[in-house]
């Protein structure tokens, strides 16, 4: 592999950047002449490269965090609306990261941006059933019986009947006509919370994924922010806690 290459794989900055790195001797290749280092030298996985006296590990892949806001579509690419990727630093560019499953334009919360279309397929498998939770604030209320219906699976305008789900009433809106609540699924039909919310009388006025299998959206990270996972939080998105 190219020294370039595994510079940018480990994040080190862009193309150009790094080039100019080199030139200027801030990187080190262990057994290797600092000042015969080229872009294009040979190196492999198992090389020790450092970066200005550190060492670089170097990573395969990429796993991003994205508080998405409202406002953007969950794709690489679209002629007329803003898109996440548009979110994530030029550093990863070269990754060819894509949005792990769907938020709707107007949702917003935890979506993951990878290059890892092993992990993706894995958790979006319908068959693995990997649960995902998110906040909803809707008009009308929830009635008392909201949470059952939806653990025995609600059934939506079409007939498709849902798998159970977990509802969690933050505040049934009988006063107010807005109602809170927390909703865990392990499905991900199109525009499906919102159906789920409309069969129970309710109409979506906020909606936000704040967890995916064992990952909870951070706190700190507001919607348009970015940042990569780390190990303990990648294992928690893969094999949940
Ligand atoms: N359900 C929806 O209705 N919209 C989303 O973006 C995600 C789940």
């Amino acid at each position: 592999m190219r020294l370039d290459k595994f510079l940018a794989d480990c994040g080190a900055g862009t193309r150009s950047e790094i080039k100019k790195l080199i030139k200027r001797g801030m990187v080190e290749v262990e057994g290797m002449d600092a000042a015969a280092l080229k872009p294009d030298t040979k190196v492999s996985l198992e090389s020790r490269v450092f970066l200005g006296g550190e060492e670089l590990e170097y990573r395969e892949h990429i796993y991003l965090e994205l508080n998405k806001p409202a406002g953007y579509i969950s794709a690489t690419f679209d002629k007329r609306q803003p898109v996440v990727l548009e979110l994530v630093p030029e550093r990863f560019q070269h990754f060819k990261p894509f949005p792990m499953g769907r938020l709707d334009i107007d949702a917003e919360g935890l979506l993951i941006i990878t290059d890892d279309g092993a992990l993706a397929h894995e958790l979006l498998s319908p068959a693995k059933h990997v649960p995902k939770t998110y906040y909803v604030e809707a008009s009308g209320s929830l009635s008392a019986e909201a949470a059952e219906l939806t653990e025995k699976g609600l059934t939506l305008e079409d007939g498709y009947v849902c798998a159970p789900a977990k509802l969690k009433i933050i505040d049934p809106g009988e006063e107010s006509g807005a109602a809170k609540a927390e909703i865990e699924i392990t499905e991900g039909k199109f525009h499906q919370v919102k159906r789920m919310f409309s069969a129970l009388g309710c109409e979506v006025q906020y909606l936000k994924r704040i967890r995916i299998n064992g990952l909870e959206l951070d706190p700190e990270l507001r919607p348009g922010e970015i940042r990569e996972l780390g190990e303990d939080e990648l294992e928690k998105l893969k094999n949940g806690d």
